[in-house]
Order: C-alpha cells, then sequence, then structure tokens
C-alpha cells in the first residue's frame, strides 16, 4: 500500500471526460507517473523521484479532497466546482472540457416565457446553481436531484424541464428537448488548496507556469 506522504505533491485527477487530457497536460510539463489509467484499480499512483502521487476520484469528490488537503491541486469542471461550493483556488482556466450549463424543456410542451416554468419541477445534477440562476430571475423552482441522464426526467414526468450540461446537443436532440437558457459556460479548472499554496508555494507556482506555457503554446 502507498504511504501518504507530506512531502509529495498529491494532484486530484476526475475520472471521465477530463481524465485523460488532464494526465495528458501534466504529462506536458513533466509530470507523470507509471500506469495511469483512469481504470486502474491502484488508488494512488506514485513517482518517487518527482516525489508526486496522483489520486484518481469521482469528478464530484475533487473539490472536497482538495478543500482538505488531501489533494495539493486538483483539475475540476466549473461547473462541478460552483455547485460544490468547496473553499479553494481556482488558479487557472485549462480551456478544454468545454460545454455550457443550460435549461431545456421538451419541444412540444415548450412555454412561451421562461417566467411560464415558475413552480415548476427541474431535474438535475445541478441543485445550487440552478437555484442561483432562478432566484435571479425571481423564479421559484422545485428541485429534483438526479446523478446521471438528467434528460429522463421530464420525459418520464418527472419534471418540467431540466438543468443540465450541453456539449455537442446530440443526447438534447435526441431526446426532443430544446434548450431555453443559457446559465454559464463551463471549462476544466485548476484549483489549489490554499494551505499548500502557502506551504508548497515554489513547486506550485512553477506548475502554474510550466502549464500556462503549455497552454499559451496550443499543445493542448
Ligand atoms: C453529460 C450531460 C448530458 C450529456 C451532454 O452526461 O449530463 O447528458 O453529457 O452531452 P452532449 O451535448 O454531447 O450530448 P454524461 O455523458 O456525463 O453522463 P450522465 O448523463 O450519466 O451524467
Amino acid at each position: 500500500m502507498e504511504k501518504y506522504t507530506a512531502d509529495y505533491l498529491t494532484i486530484a485527477l476526475p475520472k471521465g471526460k477530463l481524465f485523460s487530457l488532464s494526465a495528458c497536460l501534466f504529462e506536458k510539463v513533466g509530470i507523470t507517473a507509471e500506469h495511469m489509467s483512469e481504470k486502474s484499480r491502484k488508488l494512488v499512483i506514485s513517482n518517487h523521484d518527482l516525489k508526486v502521487q496522483f489520486i484518481i476520484t469521482k469528478t464530484s469528490d475533487v473539490p472536497t479532497y482538495v478543500e482538505y488537503g488531501a489533494a495539493d491541486i486538483g483539475i475540476i469542471g466549473k461547473d462541478v466546482l460552483l455547485e460544490s461550493g468547496q473553499d479553494v483556488y481556482e488558479l487557472l482556466d485549462l480551456g478544454f472540457g468545454k460545454c455550457r450549463l443550460m435549461m431545456a424543456v421538451p419541444r412540444e410542451e415548450k412555454r412561451a416565457h421562461l417566467m411560464d416554468y415558475a413552480h415548476t419541477r427541474v431535474a438535475t445534477k445541478y441543485p445550487n446553481i440552478a437555484e442561483q440562476f432562478f432566484a435571479r430571475q425571481g423564479m421559484q423552482m422545485e428541485y429534483i436531484k438526479l446523478n446521471g441522464s438528467i434528460e429522463l426526467g421530464p420525459i418520464v414526468g418527472l419534471s418540467e424541464s431540466i438543468v443540465d450540461i450541453v456539449e455537442t446537443g446530440t443526447t438534447l436532440v435526441e431526446n426532443d428537448l430544446e434548450e431555453i437558457a443559457h446559465i454559464m459556460d463551463v471549462s476544466a479548472r485548476l484549483i489549489v488548496n490554499r494551505v499548500s499554496f502557502k506551504l508548497k508555494f515554489d513547486r506550485i507556482y512553477k506548475i502554474v507556469n510550466d502549464l500556462k506555457q503549455v497552454l499559451e503554446s496550443g499543445e493542448i
């Protein structure tokens, strides 16, 4: 078993859509480890020469590991970060993992105005962001938290609308849903634990600068 080592830099990477580009980005700045795979059953992957360890976690857990300092650095989508409300430094917009958070409704039952959906049910993975958005519109809604396949909500009568991310738009089209409100643009962010940023400043500062250069060169 890998031992937790305080002088190591611990990097949390999310499983799923952001994993391979995140691993690739760190590789470009010379930070890598053998057998990096999101399918790995090994939960901590270390490079003892570099004194670095990667932890590969469920996407929604990345901000938690970073806030509590179990990871010094993490990569996460802006949507998950904002929803979590976790207190971390957000140091870089990495520019990949681009999508948008929006409200969508069944095309056949589209109402004339956004306000016509006030007091209806919204299925979403993002109840906090959704609530802030609707509050800004002066709308009170009922939020139904789902963890995946959000588009199913209005199809089976669980909700009148959804708030979810759209990347290519295929899922909306295939389920006869139409976007009616844009809530925010989303992309991957580099986050850092507040204490680590002070205690491991030189290492983290160098990594942030190296990552910036890779991003500016357009290699990712
Ligand atoms: C996300 C999102 C949409 C879909 C949008 O789901 O929740 O369902 O991708 O992508 P598209 O616009 O390219 O069709 P994900 O694949 O992460 O799975 P999930 O439904 O289980 O959350």
